[in-house]
């Protein structure tokens, strides 16, 4: 039986994530999110209904199961009591099962401050951050002057901390920015509201995962953003600033790594990425118009329009490889249907896999051409009914990447999908 499994994106994000979580849930006892904030945004469409989540996991949809939020999560108390108002709004019981890290990093308003100014003062060279003060949370973390959740539910000593770390912040904000300082009353008080909202789901998130393993319970670890967005395997500078590859499901909760016994890496058919930076396979033509109206290409989170562009292999064995992928779920492969000729990056020509931003500059991508199916695959659920064309690429995708599909996603509903081999059973 396996113990955990791990669902990450193996590009820049956007994959599907949230709808595969939500449909593999189903056979979980607890969703675990463990690194990344409220820059992602899963949606799951459940009959036609939209939900998008940004901090709460992508379980909470289905009754009875556990949503933890690890230590490895920046959290936002804000926009975490907005989301859980929303969905208690439309039916759905949030406070008594989820559960937050008193471990995990606070965003705090002066670092979507910061993330904003910073982003203004780049210009043309901003790297497109989603402005919610992602990068400076994590800069406090690994600055040793961090507010963890659990000091937020300490009035006095999160007076004191707050007291040196604003200060640091406001001489930066104040001097280097030439913006208004935040005010300490407004920021403490706002502060203490909000810890009382969410006290009583603060916990040992790590003993408490733990306790469901000994128990024999299957618990999903869910990956925010994707694997060449990952602070140092993706395209440095222009990456989110956690690590989002697997290694990050053990540090940024408290499972050991032996605990993991599955990762599941989704990729889309085809690229996308939101905000700047390298993307080899980018299309500026009209097979990438059609790519980003077909598959409905707008950021979940900032609703900016995504970047599209050919599957790129090269890309797609490297996240093979750092994160230890068992099995691939290629998603929205429906997208495709229309297409005459569809183009599959397998080489940056003499290139070897880029390390530094102006490497990836000079990057050349050779294609491999397939013919389309120009039919609708929409819906499908049994691999019988692929067009060979369609299947032709899966088999290329598993022998050019060394990692087996798994899962097939042929629509945005729960429902569509082609099961291969369980990634739970
Ligand atoms: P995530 O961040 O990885 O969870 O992905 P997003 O939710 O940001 O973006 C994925 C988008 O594709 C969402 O709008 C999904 O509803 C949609 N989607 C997911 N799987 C499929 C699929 O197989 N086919 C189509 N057409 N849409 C899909
Ligand atoms: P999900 O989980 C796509 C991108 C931003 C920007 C870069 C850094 O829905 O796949 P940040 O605010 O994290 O400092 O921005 O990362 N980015 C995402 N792109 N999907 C996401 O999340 C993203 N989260 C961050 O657009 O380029
Ligand atoms: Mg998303």
């Amino acid at each position: 039986m396996k113990k955990s499994v791990v669902i990450l994106g193996t590009q820049w994000g956007d994959e599907g994530k949230g709808k595969i979580v939500d449909l593999l849930t189903e056979r979980a006892d607890a969703v675990v999110r463990f690194q990344g904030g409220h820059n992602a945004g899963h949606t799951l469409i459940i009959n036609d209904e939209k939900t998008v989540l940004h901090l709460i996991p992508s379980g909470i949809l289905r009754e009875g199961v556990k949503c933890y939020i690890g230590n490895g999560v920046v959290i936002e108390p804000t926009a975490l009591i907005k989301e859980i108002k929303n969905l208690e709004a439309s039916g759905v019981d949030v406070q008594s099962r989820l559960y937050i890290s008193k471990s995990a990093p606070v965003i705090m308003p002066y670092h979507i401050t910061l993330d904003q100014l910073r982003e203004a003062k780049k210009g043309k060279k901003a790297i497109g951050t989603t402005g919610r003060g992602i990068g400076p949370s994590y800069e406090d973390k690994v600055a040793r002057r961090g507010i963890r959740i659990g000091d937020l539910l300490h009035a006095d000593l999160l007076k004191e901390k707050l007291t040196h770390v604003l200060e640091y912040h406001n001489f930066v904000i104040k001097n280097y920015h030439g913006a208004e300082p935040l005010s300490f009353d407004e920021v403490y008080q706002n502060a203490l509201q909000q810890a009382d909202f969410i006290r009583d789901m603060c916990i040992d998130v790590t003993g408490e995962l733990h306790h469901h393993l000994n128990q024999g319970d299957k618990l999903l670890m869910e990956g925010a953003q994707g694997s060449l967005l990952d602070i140092d395997h993706g395209t440095y500078p222009f990456v989110t600033s956690s690590n989002t590859t697997s290694g990050s499901a053990s540090t940024g909760s408290g499972l050991g790594v032996t605990d993991i016994d599955y990762v599941l890496g989704i990729t889309k058919a085809y690229t996308t990425r939101v905000g700047g930076g390298p993307f080899p396979t980018e299309l500026f033509d009209e097979d990438g118009a059609e790519l980003a109206k077909r598959g409905v290409e707008f950021g979940a989170t900032t609703g900016r329009p995504r970047r599209c562009g050919w599957l790129d292999l090269v890309a797609l064995k490297r996240a093979v490889q750092v994160n230890g992928i068992t099995g691939l779920c290629v998603t929205k492969l429906d997208v495709l249907d229309t297409f005459k000729s569809i183009k599959l990056c397998t080489s940056y020509g003499d290139h070897s896999f880029p390390g530094a931003a102006h490497e990836w500059e000079s990057v050349q991508p050779v294609y491999q051409s397939f013919p389309g199916w120009q039919s609708s695959t929409r819906g499908m659920t049994e691999i019988k009914d692929l067009p060979a064309q369609a299947k032709s690429i899966i088999d290329f995708i598993e022998s050019f990447t060394g990692a087996p599909v798994h899962m097939i996603s042929t629509g945005p509903d729960r429902n569509e999908n082609i099961m291969l081999a369980d990634p739970m059973s």
